[in-house]
């Protein structure tokens, strides 16, 4: 169902992070993290060139998934600093069969620190609440070993990898399935990990 246009997805807290709605005006610190290729080494996005391909994410992408009520793309911040430092959230794979996807990224410095497992752990506890998935699934690109021990921590399962499914800069590559079922969360979800 179509939302109004200035629906947002509620704010979510957790111990040391704030994830909020993105706004135009995290254009440009958005961009001083979008722009480093090693951010973008696994992900489906390229590095942002100019502010103008951050504006077109925030202007398109953000505002299209508002629109629809999905919780994607949340800007996750660390309080006081009100800056967004990377960016989670969960969509609709597959409404029909109630399949969520699971996306995030976070700035180079901010890297080991456990945000996007806290992150993440915030938006599934609300996604399984206030939407309907029954599979939330994650994809990470071959070699992202990072990205894998973020899934593992959460309580998300291996389920295989997807050889040459992704045309990704010229390169096929292959993918690694993981999912996390209605079910098993949160009773799987080893909090001791993070
Ligand atoms: C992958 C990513 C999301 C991990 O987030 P994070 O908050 O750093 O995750 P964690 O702090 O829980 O660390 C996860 C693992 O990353 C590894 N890691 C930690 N610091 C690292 C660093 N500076 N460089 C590389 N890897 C590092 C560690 O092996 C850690 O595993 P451990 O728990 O066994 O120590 C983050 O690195 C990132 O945003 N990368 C770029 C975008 C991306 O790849 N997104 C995912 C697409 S599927």
């Amino acid at each position: 169902m179509i939302k109004p246009p200035n629906w947002r997805p509620p704010t979510l807290t957790t111990e040391r992070l704030t994830l909020r709605a993105f706004t135009e005006d995290d254009a440009q610190p958005l961009f001083e993290h979008a722009r480093n290729p090693n951010v973008a080494r696994f992900t489906l996005w390229d590095a942002h060139r100019t502010v103008a391909d951050t504006m077109l994410f925030l202007r398109d992408y953000a505002v299209l998934r508002y629109l629809e009520g999905m919780p994607e793309p949340y800007a996750i911040t660390v309080p006081p600093d009100p800056h967004p430092i990377g960016a989670c959230g969960c969509f609709w794979a597959a409404k029909l069969h109630q399949t969520m996807e699971l996306g995030y990224w976070i700035a180079e410095p901010f890297w080991g620190k456990g945000y996007v497992v806290e992150a993440c752990r915030a938006v599934l506890d609300h996604v399984f609440a206030e939407h309907e998935p029954e599979r939330v699934q994650a994809r990470v690109i071959d070699g992202n070993t990072a990205s894998e021990r973020v899934l593992t921590k959460l309580g998300f399962r291996h389920e295989g990898v997807l050889r040459h499914a992704l045309l990704r800069r010229g390169n096929f590559e292959d993918v690694r399935m993981y999912s996390v079922l209605r079910d098993e969360w949160p009773n799987n979800c080893d909090k001791k990990l993070t």
